[in-house]
């Protein structure tokens, strides 16, 4: 039983849709925790009311970044995680945790990345013209934003679009794109061969 643990900071919806297709599918893996750097993050609610262990880490009672990232390491750490998933989690973390959770570390972006790394994907893809946006699922490396891609989903821009329809649309299709890279990173499906990262049955890692 493969053990992970949730990063969130606030709805934590993506964190849900993991949570419950879990349970549903039976997945051979149990989220264990959800730790959030925000004492007020809804999805805090959601994990204690299915018995999940939910836990803050908050970073404003610390003075230093490294000081966070290190309680936010050992909290997570205490959890003996083989996999730690960002959730919506809308801190950089620091070398030092990315070091320590290298290769079980998955973060999702809601971008089509290397496209629009950072904040306010949906509006930046608006002012640019695009066509089409989407979601990233990768495994984190020390580079904000990038490292291996696990999974991509993407979703049209479509004529009157604003940021909150264009987010609504990217975020029913990482609700999608998650739960399943999760699902094969613990069903040991996954094959990182340095920059790139394949399915072993060469299941698709695109969803349009
Ligand atoms: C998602 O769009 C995710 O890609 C981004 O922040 C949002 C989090 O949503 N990093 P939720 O907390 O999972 O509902």
């Amino acid at each position: 039983m493969k053990r992970i643990v949730v990063l969130i900071s606030g709805r934590g919806s993506n964190m849900e849709a993991i949570a419950l297709r879990c349970t549903e599918e039976g997945w051979p893996a149990q989220v264990v925790a959800v730790v959030s750097n925000r004492p007020g993050a809804a999805g805090l609610a959601f994990a204690r009311a299915r018995g999940i262990e939910a836990e803050v880490v908050d970073h404003t009672a610390f003075a230093t970044r490294e000081a966070f990232d290190t309680a936010l390491a050992d909290a997570v750490g205490r959890h003996r995680p083989d996999l730690v998933v960002l959730a919506g989690f809308m801190r950089v973390l620091g070398e030092a945790f990315v070091r320590r959770f290298e290769g079980r570390l998955l973060n999702i972006h809601p971008s089509l990345l290397p496209a629009f790394p950072g904040l306010h994907t949906h509006r930046r893809a608006l002012e640019a013209g695009c066509q089409a946006a989407g979601a990233t699922v990768h495994f984190v490396t020390a580079e904000l934003d990038r490292g291996p891609i696990v999974m991509q989903a993407v979703v049209p821009v479509r004529p009157g679009d604003d940021e909150a329809a264009l987010a609504a649309r990217v975020l029913a299709a990482e609700h999608v794109i998650y739960p399943l890279a999760v699902r094969w990173f613990v069903e040991d499906r996954l094959v990182v061969e340095g920059p790139r990262v394949r399915h072993r049955d060469g299941a698709s890692q695109l969803l349009m």
